[in-house]
């Protein structure tokens, strides 16, 4: 991996990542620091296939949904990611690898070998939260602003947020947060590790500069 510090955001739909997302977004702005937030899926052919496949509330067929999912995330490590990460800036990934497993495991597909499949081409995070919710919670948080998506279904949550605990501990530098906890308190925590990254790898610009 290159200079820059790549963090990345897990957890269940409604777990509050992107609002964390953003508020760690403005936080590196004000502290004069080049940072990018990227999302899976992304804007990557196979990408635009998955979101137009949730946008029309469909699902797809297990292994093709993966194969997706995974082709998409090679294509971004390839052509985005990485580049950044060797410009020295930090990258903000909203979901990576352990969604796969998480999710895609909870529909009984093997998550020891999505976990293989995707280590070999995907860069390492220099820290990983995963944001831990009460499914029912994280549901209700979603019904406030907009209607659920396929994937949002209280029985597949609960399995997903299993899974995401059970193969968490394989994850190289990865801290659970509770994720019912007050908004300002969490982003303290999350800034608090970015920030030593940032000053371990000299990322932090000198005050006034
Ligand atoms: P996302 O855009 O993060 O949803 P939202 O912005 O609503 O939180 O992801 C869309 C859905 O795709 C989400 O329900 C989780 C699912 N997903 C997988 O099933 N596997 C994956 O590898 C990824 C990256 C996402």
């Amino acid at each position: 991996m290159g200079r820059g510090v790549l963090v990345v955001f897990e957890g269940i739909d409604g777990s509050g990542k992107s609002t964390q997302r953003d508020m760690l977004g403005r936080w590196l702005a004000q502290a004069g620091v080049r940072w990018a937030t990227l999302a899976q899926p992304s804007s990557s052919l196979a990408g635009s296939l998955l979101r137009k496949a949730i946008a029309a509330k469909r699902r797809l067929p297990p292994e093709t949904e993966l194969a997706l999912f995974v082709r998409d995330r090679r294509e971004q490590a390839r052509s985005v990611i990485r580049p950044l990460l060797r410009e020295g800036i930090v990258v903000v990934l909203d979901r990576h690898y352990l969604s796969s497993v998480a999710y895609q495991g909870a529909l009984g597909l093997d998550p020891a070998a999505i976990l293989g499949r995707c280590v070999r081409f995907s860069p390492v995070a220099d820290v990983t939260f995963l944001f831990d919710i009460d499914p029912s919670e994280a549901l209700r948080r979603i019904a406030k602003s907009r209607h659920a998506d396929p994937f949002e279904r209280r029985d597949y949550l609960v399995r997903v947020r299993e899974m995401y605990l059970a193969w968490a501990p394989r994850v190289p530098d990865l801290q659970i947060l509770d994720a019912s906890e007050d908004q300002e308190m969490i982003a303290t925590s999350i800034r608090r590790v970015v920030a030593r990254l940032l000053e371990e790898r000299h990322l932090m610009p000198p005050p006034g500069a």
